[in-house]
C-alpha cells in the first residue's frame, strides 16, 4: 500500500505551525515576551495536532482496513481512542504541572523527556511491525532502505533518551544517589556499544530481521543507562538539557518515518535549541561540551550535592535585619544576588517589596542573575518575573559583574556557589573555572543563609563568609527579608 501524499493545505498548516514554533522560541528568549512565546507555541501545537488528526485518522483507517461495512465505526473508534488518549495524557500533565513545586521542576522535565523517548521507540516499532500502514513498504512488501535508517536511528536515540532520562529523574528526585557511579572500563564499554548500535543500524538496511532491530533497541536502552549513571549531580542540569536535545532528534527521525513535516520541524527545533542551551550551560559551569555529551567524562571534575570539603573554623561576623536595613537605606546602590535558597524559601515577593522600599529611599537596586543560579535554567528569572520585578532591573552575569567594584552593598540571598571566589583561585575546587560574581569587590556584603554549616550545591566552603566586609544574616531567606522590610518601614 502506498504512502498517501499529504494534501497541500496540510503542508501549509504544518509550515504555519513550524513558523509559530520558531516565534515561540524567540519569545521565550526574554522574560518580557515569554508569555506571548508560550501562546505561539500552544497555537502551533494545536494546529499541528488538528491537521494530523484530520489528514491521517480517516485516511489511514480507511486504507488499512479496506471495505466499507465497518469503516464508519472504525474511523469513529480510532478517533475516539486518540481523543481519549489526549484527554488522559493532558489531564495527567495538567495536574502534575499544577502540583509540582518550582524546585522539583528539573526532575519533572527529565520525566517528560523519558516519555518523548519512549514514544519514539514505540512509533518506530509500530512502523516496523506494520510498514504498509505507515506507507514505508516497497513494492515487494519490504521496508524501504531509507526508512530503515530513519527507523533504526529514531528507535536508538529514543531508547537512549528514555533510559538516560529515567536515571536523570531518579538522581534529581533523590531516589538514587546523585554521586557518580563509575564502572571499570566504562569508556571502552560505552564506545563499543555505540559502535555496535551504529553498525547494526547500517546492517538493518540489508536485513530487516527482527533480531537486528530488537538488538538495536536493547543496546540503546543499555547505553542510555550507562552514559548517565557515571555523571555526578553537578553536571545533571547539562545532562537534562542534552537529553532534551536527544528527544528532539528522536522526534525528528520519527517525523521522517511518519512523513510528518511538523514533527521533523519541531524535532529539529527542540534538538538544536537543546544543544545550544547545553552549550551555554557548559560554558557557564566551565564544563567541556563534548565530554558531557559523551557522558561520564564530566564525572571526574564534578562535585555533587552533599560532597563536602573539610570546613575550617574561621572568624565571621553575624549581622541582624536591623543592621542590613540601616546600611542598605544609606547606600547609593545595592546589587541583589538570588540563588537556590531564595527559591526554597519562596522569598521573591518579599524581596521585591524590600527593593521597592529601598528605591523609595533613593537607592538604585539591581538583580544579578547567574546562568546556573538555582536548579534549572532561568530559575531565578521565572521567580523574579512571578514577583513582578521589573525586567530592566535584572542583569546577567557578564553585564553586571563589572559593577561590583562601585557597589555599596552586595545582598546575597540563598546563593552560594555562584559567588564563591574559589572558582577563580582554587584549582582543586570542584567549581574551579566556573565564572562567578565578583561580590568580594563590594564595600559591604550581606549573606543570607540559614546556618554556617549549610553548603551550596557543590558542597564546598566559601571564603566570602569570612571576609572583613561580610555580615552573615543567618535565617530562612523569607523570614530575614520580612524582618528587614519591617526595619526599613520603621
Ligand atoms: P547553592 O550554591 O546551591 O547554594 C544555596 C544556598 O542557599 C546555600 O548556601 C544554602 O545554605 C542556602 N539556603 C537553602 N535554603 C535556604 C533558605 N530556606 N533560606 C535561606 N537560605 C537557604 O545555590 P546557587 O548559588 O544558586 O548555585 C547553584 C548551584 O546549583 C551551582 O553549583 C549550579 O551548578 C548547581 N545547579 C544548577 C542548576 C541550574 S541549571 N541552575 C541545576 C542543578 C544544579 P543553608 O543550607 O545554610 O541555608
Amino acid at each position: 500500500m502506498e504512502h498517501v501524499a499529504t494534501p497541500s493545505w496540510a503542508m501549509l498548516a504544518y509550515l504555519v505551525s513550524g513558523i509559530l514554533f520558531i516565534l515561540a522560541l524567540r519569545g521565550l528568549s526574554s522574560p518580557a515576551t515569554s508569555r506571548t512565546g508560550n501562546r505561539f507555541g500552544m497555537t502551533g501545537m494545536t494546529i499541528a495536532v488538528v491537521t494530523t488528526l484530520v489528514t491521517h485518522v480517516p485516511l489511514k483507517s480507511f486504507q488499512d482496513f479496506g471495505g466499507h461495512g465497518f469503516i464508519a465505526r472504525l474511523n469513529t473508534v480510532t478517533l475516539l481512542e486518540i481523543l481519549a488518549a489526549i484527554a488522559i495524557g493532558g489531564a495527567i500533565g495538567w495536574v502534575t504541572a499544577r502540583r509540582i513545586k518550582m524546585t522539583d521542576m528539573p526532575q519533572l522535565v527529565a520525566a517528560f523527556h523519558s516519555l518523548v523517548g519512549l514514544a519514539a521507540v514505540l512509533v518506530g516499532w509500530a512502523a516496523y511491525l506494520n510498514p504498509q500502514a505507515f506507507g514505508i513498504a516497497g513494492p515487494d512488501g519490504a521496508i524501504e532502505a531509507q526508512s530503515r535508517i530513519e527507523m533504526g536511528l529514531g528507535i536508538a536515540i529514543g531508547a537512549i533518551t528514555f533510559s538516560g532520562s529515567v536515571i536523570a529523574f531518579l538522581k534529581l528526585a533523590g531516589k538514587m544517589s546523585g554521586a557518580p557511579i563509575m564502572l571499570p572500563g566504562r569508556h571502552v564499554i560505552n564506545l563499543g556499544t555505540l559502535v555496535a548500535i551504529l553498525g547494526l543500524v547500517a546492517y538493518f538496511t540489508q536485513d530487516q530481521g527482527l533480531w537486528v532491530i530488537a538488538t538495536v533497541t536493547a543496546l540503546s536502552f543499555a547505553i542510555g543507562f550507562l552514559l548517565i549513571i557515571p555523571i555526578g549531580g553537578a553536571d545533571m542540569p547539562v545532562v537534562v538539557s542534552m537529553l532534551n536535545s536527544y528527544s528532539g532528534w528522536a522526534a525528528a527521525a520519527m517525523g521522517f518515518t511518519l512523513h510528518n513535516t511538523a514533527m521533523i520541524i519541531t524535532g529539529a527545533l527542540v534538538g538544536s535549541s537543546g544543544a545550544i542551551l547545553s552549550y551555554i550551560m557548559c560554558k557557564a559551569m566551565n564544563r567541556g561540551f563534548l565530554s558531557v555529551i559523551a557522558g561520564g567524562f564530566g564525572a571526574d571534575a564534578g562535585g555533587g550535592p552533599g560532597g563536602g570539603a573539610a570546613r575550617e573554623q574561621r572568624p565571621w561576623k553575624r549581622g541582624s535585619a536591623e543592621d542590613a536595613a540601616f546600611i542598605m537605606k544609606e547606600a547609593e546602590n545595592v546589587i541583589i544576588i538570588p540563588g537556590y535558597g531564595m527559591a526554597v524559601a519562596q522569598a521573591q515577593h518579599v524581596l521585591r517589596e524590600m527593593a521597592d522600599q529601598l528605591k523609595k529611599h533613593g537607592v538604585t537596586v539591581k538583580y544579578a542573575i547567574h546562568p546556573v543560579a538555582g536548579r534549572m535554567p532561568g530559575h531565578m528569572n521565572v521567580l523574579l518575573a512571578e514577583a513582578q520585578v521589573p525586567y530592566d532591573e535584572v542583569f546577567e552575569l557578564e553585564d553586571i559583574n563589572g559593577e561590583f567594584a562601585q557597589c555599596d552593598v552586595a545582598f546575597i540571598i540563598g546563593a552560594n556557589d555562584v559567588v564563591n571566589p574559589a572558582a577563580k583561585t582554587d584549582k582543586s575546587s570542584p567549581i574551579y573555572g566556573m565564572p562567578v560574581f565578583d561580590v568580594e569587590k563590594a564595600k559591604t556584603i550581606f549573606f543570607v543563609k540559614r546556618s554556617m554549616g549549610g553548603v551550596g550545591y557543590a558542597g564546598v566552603d566559601n571564603d566570602v563568609f569570612y571576609m572583613d566586609q561580610t555580615m552573615m544574616l543567618l535565617a530562612d531567606a523569607k523570614k530575614m527579608v520580612e524582618d528587614i522590610n519591617k526595619a526599613l518601614a520603621d
